[in-house]
């Protein structure tokens, strides 16, 4: 049965809005996600008939996908946006997904190879690559089918940099947009890819009449890496569509065709956390955590997936460094850290959480007391914890290698009871707007970020409170609706 050409605007992510678990006796239960994407999705609301195109992750949306055949998942609570889950083969999607997209396309935008021995593209990368290829063509054939003409698209992530330039060879008519959640990296990091790589997630971008970034950073980089490898021109001329205004390189030009730059700085949703961290499961994840601190002392609180990027080792090691040269500050802190499992299929990351655990327990033992243990560190995923956790923090580390934005640095502010120090990386992409009023940090220097928790543990009530305000504004500049709609208006 051919699926009818319905939507006027189309979404499409790896990962979708919901995800479903598949009971013992059959039944499906589905779960909503969180994330920008989701609430900002809303802002157009279902009598709009908008698609949301995603890939099926595990055996329950699987399942959900099969059942619904042709027709779309409804499963409320996603803003009343139509989902269409794309169930894709186990072994291709488990090539694309954790083979070329985490393992490859992440590490080459978060700067993460360990050069000397990696990476290596053999014959089994050439094979995932291909995987790579057909399963973006599988969401350019199924956009394809469910856009009216001259439908707007907008196409997430490195998941799918291949999907616009496929989607316009099969529909000339559509309006397409991708947007990039992560950094972009140096034309000289980026070459490592093989050409053909290199040149293919490019040309995808560029099939697309823009192509968008969370900060002028990463727009800029992405220009240099179409002049360095495809030899494009970048136009600058210093104006800039919606949220680019006043940008370096405002298009490029390639093969006759010019695809737009935006930058649009994804901000934290100030009304759902206000409400969200006030509700009851979350005063009793606070009082919890109170216990745990225990009465009159002070905590530095982080919050990650446990990630690569995300630098929660070397963290770690300046919360060490701070207790060995402040010995003032023993049994007077405590290091709250959520290291939230993700990506557990890849064993680089299965092996960073175990590193994580090892070095918070060796901090325990080396300086823990009868009454104090100086890192509490959690692994399992608790959101009502974090928001507990961000009401009542002094002090927040984001303290990442490299990072698209960093919604944690924009949504402690906004949660935060007497006011919170926070201590940020500048290789965020919050840093370009938080960085004023953040005690900024090289993410590699363990010393540097020992001395800035010093500070921010030393910071005045009255400054504290005074920054937080400040960074509270300008973290909520651009709400998730507001990002959505912004994206919408410049296609
Ligand atoms: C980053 C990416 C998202 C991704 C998320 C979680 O934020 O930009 O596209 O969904 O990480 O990663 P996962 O692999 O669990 O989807």
């Amino acid at each position: 049965m051919a699926v009818p050409r319905t939507a006027p605007i189309l979404v499409a992510s790896n990962r979708g809005p919901v995800s479903y678990t598949l009971g013992e006796d059959g039944s499906l239960t589905a779960r909503r996600g969180g994330g920008g994407l989701v609430s900002g999705l809303s802002a157009i609301g279902p009598e709009s008939g908008g698609v949301w195109v995603c890939a099926a992750l595990g055996e329950g949306d699987r399942e959900a996908a099969r059942r619904a055949g042709d027709s779309h998942l409804n499963p409320g609570d996603t803003g009343g946006q139509q989902v269409r889950m794309l169930d894709i083969a186990p072994d291709v999607f488990a090539a694309a997904y954790n083979g070329v997209a985490n393992s490859v396309l992440w590490f080459v935008h978060h700067l993460l190879y360990q050069t000397p021995v990696e990476p290596v593209f053999d014959a089994e990368f050439a094979e995932q690559w291909a995987a790579y290829e057909s399963y973006n063509a599988a969401f350019a054939d199924a956009l394809a089918q469910e856009a009216v003409d001259e439908a707007v698209v907008l196409v997430q992530d490195y998941h799918l940099a291949l999907v616009p330039a496929m989607l316009r060879e099969r529909r000339p008519d559509l309006r397409i947009g991708h947007f990039s959640h992560t950094p972009w990296a140096p034309p000289d990091y980026y070459r490592m890819l093989p050409d053909e790589v290199a040149a293919g997630v490019l040309r995808g971008i560029l099939g697309g009449d823009r192509a968008a970034f969370l900060t002028e950073r990463w727009a800029t980089a992405f220009a240099d890496c179409c002049a360095a490898v495809l030899g494009a021109e970048i136009i600058r001329d210093g104006g800039g569509d919606g949220g680019a205004g006043g940008m370096a390189a405002t298009a490029v030009r390639f093969e006759g065709r010019e695809t737009r730059l935006g930058v649009h700085g994804l901000g934290a949703d100030a009304d759902f956390l206000r409400e969200r961290s006030r509700q009851a499961d979350v005063d009793e994840r606070l009082s919890t955590l109170r216990a745990q601190i225990g009465p009159g002392r002070k905590s530095i609180v982080r919050v990650d997936r446990t990630e690569l990027s995300k630098n929660i080792v070397r963290g770690l090691l300046a919360y060490r460094r701070l207790l060995e040269t402040r010995p003032e500050w023993r049994e007077r802190v405590v290091h709250v850290a959520f290291a939230y499992p993700s990506r557990q299929d890849l064993a680089v990351y299965r092996d960073y959480t175990e590193r994580v655990r090892r070095i918070a327990d060796e901090i325990n033992d080396e300086y823990g007391t009868e009454g104090w243990t100086p890192v509490a560190l959690h692994v399992k995923d608790d959101f009502a914890r974090s928001l507990a956790a961000y009401r009542l923090a002094d002090v927040a580390l984001v303290n990442p290698i490299r990072d698209g934005m960093n919604l944690v640095a924009k949504e402690v502010p906004v949660v935060s009871e007497r006011g919170c120090a926070l201590v940020l990386s500048r290789e965020a992409g919050a840093y370009a707007e938080l960085g004023e009023d953040a005690l900024v940090v090289n993410p590699y220097d363990v010393e540097g970020t020992a001395r800035a928790l010093h500070e921010a543990l030393r910071m005045s009530d009255g400054e504290r409170a005074d920054r937080t305000k400040r960074l509270a504004a300008a973290a909520t500049a651009l709400p998730p609706q507001a990002w959505f709609l912004a994206q919408l208006r410049a296609l």
